[in-house]
């Protein structure tokens, strides 16, 4: 089976799609029941502290630390015992991580569907299977008996983590998971363009314009007007098809991102990265925006 037509067998698969169904609300219900806290924890999660989305970040220890595991069990393999506990300490500390990781990684993936829910949820299953395998090849490494045993169960393991890390990639690669959605800041106009004229754009109402190709969200609250990019940097969403909150800010239709209008910054994830924001005014009763240098 190549890679393509593994990736179509997992696309194909519908007990994929129904569990991630599931799933996906109990998590997200988790949270909300946490209140302010519970959604603290889950723009901790998503990374928004980071401006980067966490998961990527773990996912370096378990297959940094199980890679160190794999070079060392070899060298035990070809006679030379002196590594075993380097080796044993490498697998406690990615097991470490992969807890890590697969809790950043589900908080992810609450925000994905189609697609990119069902590779997601085969993703964290293959990751759950080897840290299984890894758990039971430490607790076989205490027997000197049982080396042989432990080592077999790592190897196996690491060739599903493997795996896993491919679909990983896949998702971020082709599925353009964590990356950045708005568009390249050199597309932007530098100079004021007329983008609408201002009694078109009522109190308390948003609209979504174009500066050259770009969609820009215009907003006004209050007699202010606040433009930002109208694609969603998590996944490319309207913004101006969501909602406009109380408190300046704009909430995506998608997965519930809210971003401040005044400086485009995230309030909530799943999104990690602001939304670029434009300077704003009137002239001869048309709104004119720029990209903003601030
Ligand atoms: S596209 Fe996912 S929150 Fe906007």
């Amino acid at each position: 089976m190549n890679q393509k037509t593994a990736i179509d067998f997992i696309e194909n698969q519908e007990w994929l799609g129904e569990a991630g169904e599931a799933i996906q609300p109990a998590i997200l219900n988790a949270f909300k029941a946490g209140g302010e806290t519970g959604q603290k924890i889950k723009n901790f999660l998503h990374g928004k502290w980071l401006g980067h989305p966490l998961h990527p970040v773990l996912t370096d220890v378990p297959v940094g630390s199980w890679t160190v595991a794999a070079v060392l069990d070899g060298i035990e393999l070809a006679g030379n015992e002196d590594y075993q506990q380097g080796a044993d300490a490498a697998i406690s500390i990615g097991i470490a991580g992969a807890v890590a990781s697969a809790v950043s990684g589900l908080t992810d993936w609450t925000a994905t569907n189609g697609k990119r829910q069902k590779i997601g949820l085969m993703h964290g299953l293959l990751n759950l299977t080897a840290t299984g395998l890894y758990a039971t090849s430490l607790i076989l490494r205490g027997n000197k008996k049982s080396r042989r045993a432990a080592i077999t169960c790592s190897m196996i393991g690491y060739g599903i983590t493997t795996a896993a890390a491919y679909l990983g990639g896949h998702l971020v690669y082709d599925e353009q998971m964590g990356v950045n959605h708005t568009a390249a800041s050199e597309e932007y106009p530098k100079d004021f363009v007329a983008v609408l004229n201002e009694n078109e754009l009522a109190e308390n109402t948003m609209k979504c314009v174009k500066a050259g190709e770009i969609p820009v969200l215009l907003a006004k609250k209050d007699g202010n007007i606040f433009a930002i990019a109208n694609t969603c940097s998590h996944l490319g969403g309207p913004l101006a098809e969501g909602d406009l909150l109380d408190n300046c800010n704009v909430r995506c239709p998608w997965h519930g991102s809210v971003f401040s209008l005044k400086d485009g910054s995230v309030v909530d994830s799943p999104a990690t990265e602001p939304q670029p924001k434009f300077d704003v005014r009137i002239q001869n009763g048309q709104i004119e925006v720029r990209l903003s240098k601030n």
